[in-house]
């Protein structure tokens, strides 16, 4: 199979993990006799520093001719600290998103059964546990209305949805319970907003069309308490932007780290692959970033952009050796890892590389 694929590092450990990420994709294309060629473009502040604008034209260009971009993450702490600086690095990203039309973005909470004790949730809690969120991605308070009022004491970002936004990412989370358990549980705050009244009403209508799928609703605060007591009790879970934001945040920690989640954005045309972790300029050039998000990131490209699943399959077959062997990034370690057990970012790419040159020795 012959693709051109984008790296987008962007900011902070963003480089260090699509490096990775990248390598992944290398050796499968070695190995399972594929052609990707690679290009790199620039986003979020080091676009800033280079051209004044997070997201260039020449970066958009590049997206808009491709088949697939792995992309790492944006922001910088000088943006954090400052809520007064109009052009910020986040803002490449929702562009990208809205000009790619990336309205779905799909994060699997998969748990790792060799991860069960790195997560803050106890382990009887988490076992078994395998939820898809469906995180509306071009809607919401993210791209309604937004401003001060002349007195400068106030301002407002409008959430907004309208029929066919809903539309059309519910049809996908119904069809991605067919192929799981059959399960969607629809997230909003239809007790309080009008955006989520649409939500709701839209959402029972479309699933009216999957009779075969069982379709629950609940309540944002109430979502967030029950994925932490009993995250085996949700399956394909859909909502929209803002509250898929915190929530998947909250859901990474059954996974066991923000490290170990990633996460596919689709919608009209090319698939973008991202961790959902962001740049971490706390530990940024330190090495120690876990690049497992990345690789699972290149994972569910291969699957979902270009239909390859059994080298989909042979990158996660990598990981849960890896894990399996004992071999742990900072971030995922606990008390029983010992020190030489402990892989950098760097190390621990090039030991998935060497479980996957293993794998296909053993089947070739
Ligand atoms: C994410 C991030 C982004 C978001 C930020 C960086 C704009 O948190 O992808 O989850 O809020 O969507
Ligand atoms: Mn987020």
């Amino acid at each position: 199979m012959k693709k051109k694929i984008i790296i987008l590092p962007g900011d902070g450990i963003g480089k260090e993990v699509t490096t990775e990420g990248k390598k992944v994709l290398e050796k499968i294309a070695s190995s399972f006799g594929h052609e990707f060629e690679f290009d790199e473009a620039v986003i979020g502040h080091d676009a800033i520093e280079a051209t004044g604008n997070p997201l260039p034209d020449e970066t958009l260009i590049k997206l808009k001719n491709c088949d697939a971009i792995l992309f790492g993450a944006v922001g910088h702490p000088k943006y954090d600290n400052d809520p007064t600086l109009k052009v910020r690095p986040e803002q490449g990203l929702l562009k990208m998103r809205k000009e790619l039309g990336l309205y779905a973005n799909l994060r699997p909470i998969k748990l790792f059964d060799e991860l069960l004790e790195a997560s803050s949730i106890k382990p009887e809690v988490l076992k078994g546990s395998d939820i898809l969120f469906f995180r509306e991605l071009t809607g919401d308070v993210y791209f309604g209305e937004k401003g001060r009022k002349d007195d400068g004491n106030t301002a407002y970002d409008v959430m907004i949805y309208q029929r066919y936004e809903v539309e059309r990412i519910a049809h996908k989370a119904f069809q991605a319970a067919r192929t799981r358990k059959k399960k969607v549980t629809s997230v909003d705050k239809a007790n309080v907003l009008e955006s989520s009244r649409l939500w709701r009403e839209t959402v029972q209508e479309i699933g009216k069309q999957y009779p075969d799928v069982q379709l629950e609703h609940q309540f944002v605060d109430s979502a967030a308490m029950k994925l932490i007591q009993n995250p085996r009790s949700f399956d394909v879970v859909l909502t929209g932007n803002l509250f898929g934001d915190i929530l998947t945040d909250e859901a990474s920690q059954i996974a066991g780290s923000m490290g170990m989640l990633a996460s596919a954005s689709v919608g009209d045309k090319v698939g973008l692959y991202e961790p959902i972790h962001g740049s971490a300029h706390d530990i940024t050039g330190k090495g120690i970033a876990n690049p497992l998000a990345s690789i699972l990131s290149a994972a569910l490209l291969l699957d979902i952009s270009f239909g390859l699943k059994e080298e989909s399959e042979a990158i996660i077959k990598a990981i849960e050796q890896t894990l399996k062997a004992g071999y742990r990034t900072t971030d995922i370690a606990d008390a029983k890892t010992s020190k030489e057990k402990i892989l950098n970012t760097q190390a621990m790419g090039s030991y998935i590389l060497k479980q996957l040159s293993q794998a296909h020795v053993a089947v070739s």
